[in-house]
């Protein structure tokens, strides 16, 4: 009876305590967080759903370049005004899409908005490109824009009741896109009496219509929202996710868009216990050049970054995190070039496939751990445009030159590589049987002479004896007509001598 009592009481106080909380909106944090406020207005989440108000159209950064003058002139059949839309989705960052007066997104089905048949209802323009216009739902699905759309990209999002007034059942929400109150919760108290501990620092939250209720960590294990948590993974997984568990899901050859954590939560970044603001400011914009990343890949590996066999034509992220992924569109002619950056970063030099074998996901198992093929990573650049600089290479070209990308042992265009000084590699493999390959390191163009030698000191061969380019060489020994045992080889040239040992095991 007692016990009854005290959880009737505490269900009352936790609603009480719920119904206390509401949601004010962004702006109402801009006097006293101005920077923040500022920081974030310039970034991408403000912008995911823009409610159009008085047929006026949204106002988007200036560095965001989306061609909004042209979009009430080409979408659908080009007779459509503001006042024919009540909202607008995206359009900072990849593309944009138009919900109709009647709650539709425009082009699907049951719109009463007809593009007569063009196609004409997705807007691309990622990278300041107008990529054109594209059929959203060619299947010709219904699609509302309701909250199982709208609960990652608006602020408060309930399945209950609605926001577009004459259209019931969609939902509401407090704030078109994603307000600070989407990371902080409701701040009607923090407002009211300004503290530290009357709003989260990181407000954990699961989508109403989650079945799992929570996120799935990759083992296995669901996660559910902890109000007194403060786990940044799970805030920015919650919406950074396709469907709460792993695989990470692709179609047409590109993995598809919003699968940040799906990705990051195969990588050693999370297995070291990152988080998304490990690299990531919160508050900042990634593209358009914004200063949202905090950390660059050459703080932590400096290791890496001492040694590239590859001109500085390529970034760490050009080839780590290179567009595997798809939003809007696909650029260049290669077919591996997408508009969104994958975050798995490693890098598999094969040729096989990244993805399984039914192209639905990317494979990740014993067999193959998740990791980008040299496709995305290397052939985006290296494709057959000839509106470039960029050679020309084939899926068996650049695996072979991704391999020991980091290493000595790289088999390089010796003018692409300037060494600082003269360095006589060990020779790989070893123990060998009969062949090796032996690389060395010339800073100029000099005389140089490889030679080998047997335990008596007798010379059995003479690789090279000429003269050699600056950069990176390498030489093959056969052995097949020596006996085994212990070898040396050494370098010479004009100023530098290097001996080294190996191993010959018939
Ligand atoms: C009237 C001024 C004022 C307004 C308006 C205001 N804040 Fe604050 N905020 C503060 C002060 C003061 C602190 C405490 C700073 C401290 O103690 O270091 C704070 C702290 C915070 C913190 C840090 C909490 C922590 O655990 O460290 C967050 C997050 C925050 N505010 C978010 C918001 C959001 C979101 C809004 C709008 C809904 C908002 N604030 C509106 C003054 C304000
Ligand atoms: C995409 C999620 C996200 C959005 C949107 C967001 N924040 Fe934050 N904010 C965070 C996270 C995560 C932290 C915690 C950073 C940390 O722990 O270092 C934070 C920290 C803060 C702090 C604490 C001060 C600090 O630097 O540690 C304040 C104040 C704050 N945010 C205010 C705001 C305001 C105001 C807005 C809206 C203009 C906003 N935030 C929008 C995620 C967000
Ligand atoms: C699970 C969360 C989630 C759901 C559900 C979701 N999105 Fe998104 N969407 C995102 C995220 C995160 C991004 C940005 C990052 C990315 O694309 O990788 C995005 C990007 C977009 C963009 C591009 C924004 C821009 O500025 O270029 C559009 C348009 C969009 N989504 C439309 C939709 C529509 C329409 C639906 C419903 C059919 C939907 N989304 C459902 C999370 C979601
Ligand atoms: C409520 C859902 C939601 C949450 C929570 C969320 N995001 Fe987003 N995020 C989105 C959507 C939707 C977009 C696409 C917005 C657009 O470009 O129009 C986006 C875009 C972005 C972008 C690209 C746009 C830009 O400004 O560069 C980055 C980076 C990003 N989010 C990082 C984060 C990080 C880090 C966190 C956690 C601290 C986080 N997000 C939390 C939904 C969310
Ligand atoms: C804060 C430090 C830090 C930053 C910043 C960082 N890394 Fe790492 N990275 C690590 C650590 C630690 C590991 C794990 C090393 C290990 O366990 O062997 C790692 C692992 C990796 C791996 C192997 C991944 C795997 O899943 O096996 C790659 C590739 C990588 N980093 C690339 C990058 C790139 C590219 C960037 C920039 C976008 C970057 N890292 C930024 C610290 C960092
Ligand atoms: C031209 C493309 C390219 C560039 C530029 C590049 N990398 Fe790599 N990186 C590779 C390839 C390919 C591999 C895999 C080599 C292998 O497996 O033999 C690799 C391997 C790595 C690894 C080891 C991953 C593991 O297996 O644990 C790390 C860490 C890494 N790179 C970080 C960086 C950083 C940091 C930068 C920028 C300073 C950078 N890379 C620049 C192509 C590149
Ligand atoms: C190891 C560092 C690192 C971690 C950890 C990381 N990111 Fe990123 N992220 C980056 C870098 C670097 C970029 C690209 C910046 C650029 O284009 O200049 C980026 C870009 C993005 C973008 C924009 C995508 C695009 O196509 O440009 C989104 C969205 C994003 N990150 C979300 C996340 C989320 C969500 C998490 C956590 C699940 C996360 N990131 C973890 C480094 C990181
Ligand atoms: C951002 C674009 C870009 C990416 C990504 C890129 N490269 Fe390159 N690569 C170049 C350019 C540009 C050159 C020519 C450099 C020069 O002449 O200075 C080049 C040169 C080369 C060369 C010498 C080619 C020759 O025929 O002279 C090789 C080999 C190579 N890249 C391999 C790779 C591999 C392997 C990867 C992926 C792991 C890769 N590249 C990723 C732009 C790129």
């Amino acid at each position: 009876m007692h016990k009854l009592l005290l959880i009737i009481l505490s269900i009352f106080l936790l609603s009480a305590m719920a119904v206390s909380q509401t949601f004010v909106g962004s702006d109402a944090c801009a006097t006293c967080h101005s920077t923040k406020y500022s920081d974030w207005k310039d970034s991408g989440h403000p912008y995911k759903f823009s409610v159009i108000e008085n047929n006026q159209p949204p106002v988007y950064p200036s560095v965001a370049v989306n061609f909004e003058d042209t979009w009430m002139t080409d979408l659908g059949d080009g007779s459509h005004t503001w006042a024919d839309i009540a909202g607008v989705i995206g359009g900072f960052g990849w593309k944009a899409r138009f919900i109709g007066t009647d709650g539709y997104i425009i082009g699907t089905a049951g719109s009463s908005f007809s593009d007569a048949g063009g196609g004409h209802n997705q807007f691309n323009f990622y990278g300041g490109e107008a990529h054109g216009w594209v059929d959203y739902s060619a299947s010709n699905t219904t699609k509302k824009y309701n909250y199982g759309c709208f609960k990652c990209h608006t602020t408060g999002g309930d399945t209950s009741g609605t926001w577009l007034s004459g259209v019931d059942g969609l939902g509401t929400f407090s704030e078109g896109g994603i307000g600070c109150e989407s990371c902080h919760g409701p701040g009607s108290a923090h407002i009211a009496a300004p503290s530290k501990t009357n709003i989260d620092k990181v407000y954990e939250f699961a989508h109403q219509d989650n079945s799992i209720g929570g996120l799935d960590y990759g083992d296995g294990s669901v996660v559910t929202p902890d109000t007194e948590g403060n786990d940044v993974n799970f805030l920015c997984g919650t919406c950074h996710n396709r469907s709460y568990t792993s695989p990470i899901n692709s179609s047409g050859g590109f993995i598809k868009h919003h699968e940040q954590w799906d990705e990051f939560l195969t990588t050693k970044h999370y297995k070291n216990g990152f988080t998304c603001i490990t690299c990531h400011d919160p508050h900042k914009r990634t593209i358009w050049d914004g200063e949202g990343i905090t950390k660059t890949c050459e703080s932590c590996h400096s290791d890496k970054a001492a040694q590239i066999n590859h001109s500085g034509a390529a970034t760490c992220i050009d080839c780590h995190m290179p567009f595997a992924a798809k939003s809007g569109t696909t650029r260049g002619n290669s077919g591996y070039k997408g508009d969104i950056r994958s975050h798995l970063m490693i890098i598999n030099p094969d040729t096989a496939s990244m993805f399984t074998a039914d192209m639905s996901a990317v494979k990740d198992d014993a067999e193959r751990k998740a990791a980008l093929s040299p496709r995305y990573a290397c052939l985006g650049c290296h494709n057959n445009a000839s509106d470039d600089n960029i050679p020309d290479k084939t899926i068996a070209q650049v695996s072979a030159a991704a391999v020991d990308m980091h290493s000595g042992t790289a088999i390089a265009p010796a003018d692409l590589i300037k060494p600082s000084s003269f360095i006589l590699k060990q020779n790989y493999p070893n123990p060998f049987n009969p062949t090796t390959t032996i690389a060395f390191e010339l800073p100029y163009r000099t005389q140089v002479t490889v030679s080998v030698f047997n335990l008596e000191g007798r010379t059995v061969a003479t690789l090279v004896n000429e003269e050699l380019d600056a950069g990176q060489q390498t030489v093959r020994f056969n052995a097949s007509d020596l006996p085994s045992g212990m070898y040396f080889y050494k370098l010479t040239t004009d100023n530098f001598t290097s001996i080294k040992r190996m191993m010959l095991i018939k």
